[in-house]
């Protein structure tokens, strides 16, 4: 069995990590064309930079929970592949024990060179200094910005091809080209489910769907296909 699984900011909700658009979200408090676009990192580096640096320490504080252990649990047991597709830019499902994974926005905790794409691994402030490998840079977040392209699609394509089954979880399905998976998948003839808090905006998308928060629902449903396997 095949299971491609996308992820939102919804599955670290309960971590303690703001979601995007839910009433006290990150966009209710920033405007993403202040923080989330390479013309807002052109025209104010240090505010773009400050908002990743604070993004960061939060995630460091920040513990994986159910869901995130419970999608492990799901890789480790189950007989066929598990791939977690991730638009979430923090590191919980790693820190859950998540091998699989593929961060389509990017990885808060990286540095990105603008002049020669060197990555490093980044835990607290994003340096100053330039690039250690060119010398030039600006240095700025591993993150993938509205209006640039996401990570690793084709991968993603051919996963979502290949899925028995396709599961969204904590999205609110407004954001292209994940808010598509779930047709892609479909049309490919996965079964799909949708795993949110309420209908996403993709609902009608889904064969299946399931609502509560995500440290109840995904135990429960990783249980069901784990003992039906
Ligand atoms: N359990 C399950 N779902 C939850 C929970 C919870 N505890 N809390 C919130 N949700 C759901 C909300 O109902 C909503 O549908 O998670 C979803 C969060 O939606 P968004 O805030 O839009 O986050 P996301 O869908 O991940 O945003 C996609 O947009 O801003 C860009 O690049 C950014 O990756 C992000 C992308
Ligand atoms: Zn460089």
């Amino acid at each position: 069995m095949n299971i491609v699984i996308l992820t939102g900011a919804g599955v670290s909700a309960e971590s303690g990590l703001g979601t995007f658009r839910d009433v006290d979200g990150l966009w209710t408090k920033y405007r993403i064309e202040d923080v989330a676009t390479p013309e807002a990192f052109a025209r104010d580096p240090d505010f773009v930079q400050d908002f990743y640096n604070l993004r960061r320490r939060n995630c460091a504080e920040a513990t994986p929970n159910a869901a995130h252990f419970a999608l492990a649990r799901l890789e480790a047991e189950l007989e066929g592949e598990v791939l977690i597709v991730t638009q979430n830019v923090d590191d919980l499902h790693e820190r859950a024990g998540s091998k699989r994974l593929i961060h389509m926005h990017g990885e808060l905790l990286k540095s990105l060179c603008a002049s020669c794409e060197d990555r490093l691994p980044l835990k607290g402030e994003m340096p100053t200094s330039p690039c250690q490998k060119c010398g030039g840079g600006p240095l700025r977040p591993d993150v993938v910005w509205f209006g640039e392209m996401p990570y690793r699609m084709e991968e993603i394509w051919n996963a979502l091809r290949m899925a028995d089954l396709f599961v969204s979880i904590g999205t609110s399905g407004n954001v292209y080209p994940a808010a598509a998976f779930a047709q892609d998948a479909g049309r490919a003839g996965a079964d799909t489910l949708e795993l949110n808090l309420e209908p996403s905006d993709g609902a009608s998308d889904f064969a299946d769907a399931r609502y509560g928060k995500a440290t109840d629902i995904v135990p429960v449903w990783v249980e069901e296909v784990l003992s039906a396997s």
